[in-house]
């Protein structure tokens, strides 16, 4: 425990945690994105999925403990996650030479910009998401749990949803592809020769999400699913 405390303290130990949660994150995307395109089965199948998800392991295990078990290991990788970005971006700041505004401007690259803001951006959207989807803030009759289905068409038949949706994954898939880039990096992974195999990956991935998302809210505004 004090050794990884000790590590923790390091810039590579907090970039080493960033990985490590970020990855944690990256899989629930997938997993997340390419379940929500059952939505294309239908309300029964989309339905019959989110009731699996609440109940899977029941009743080895008590019903929704396996979720909520995903729950914390997720919530606390966010956690984690934003935490150690804001203690690495504040030793970066600190790092740099006082008094050259311009230097300053110019350093802060393209990449670094997008994963900061960006992941502000997507943590403010993963709030609005939760109290839209699950608690239906603004969704009319809505049923909870069991008509996940009717929740994603009544929430996607409102356009600034719409919009909104698809520009949180955009901003996702932008973070996504920093992010996968730089975890390679961190891992030391990365060298000249495999440099471009690695970006190419990561912007396929990217790609990936931000279309597998963005399906779903235009299939219902354009009528596919309803
Ligand atoms: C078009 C894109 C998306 C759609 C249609 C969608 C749909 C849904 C739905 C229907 C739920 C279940 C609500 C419930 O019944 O409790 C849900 C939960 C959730 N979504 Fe999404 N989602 C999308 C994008 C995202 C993205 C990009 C993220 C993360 C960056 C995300 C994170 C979550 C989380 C954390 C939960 C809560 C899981 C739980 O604890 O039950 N979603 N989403």
């Amino acid at each position: 425990m004090a050794a990884t405390l000790t590590l923790y303290r390091t810039t590579i130990g907090k970039k080493a945690v960033m990985a490590i949660t970020g990855f944690i994150g990256y899989g629930f995307v997938i997993l997340h994105m390419i379940g929500n395109l059952k939505i294309f089965e239908g309300a029964e199948g989309f339905n019959e999925y989110a009731h699996f998800l609440r109940t899977v392991g029941y009743p080895m295990i008590p019903e929704r403990g396996l979720l909520w078990v995903l729950r914390i290991v997720l919530l606390a990788s966010v956690i984690l996650h934003v935490v150690a970005a804001i203690q690495l971006t504040r030793l970066d700041w600190a790092s740099r030479p006082k008094g050259y505004r311009e230097t300053r401007r110019k350093q802060a690259t393209f990449a670094s910009l997008t994963l900061r803001w960006g992941g502000l951006a997507i943590f403010l959207f993963i709030v609005y998401h939760l109290a839209h989807f699950t608690f239906g803030l603004g969704i009319p009759n809505f049923g909870g749990h069991e008509t996940a289905y009717q929740n994603v068409v009544a929430g996607f038949s409102n356009p600034i949803n719409v919009v909104l949706y698809i520009a949180a994954v955009g901003a996702l898939g932008m973070h996504l592809y920093h992010g996968v880039w730089s975890m390679f990096q961190t891992l030391g992974l990365n060298g000249p020769r495999t440099d471009g195999f690695w970006r190419g990956l990561a912007t396929l991935s990217g790609i990936l999400l931000f279309l597998g998302f963005s399906t779903v809210p235009i299939a219902v505004i354009t009528g596919l699913v309803r």
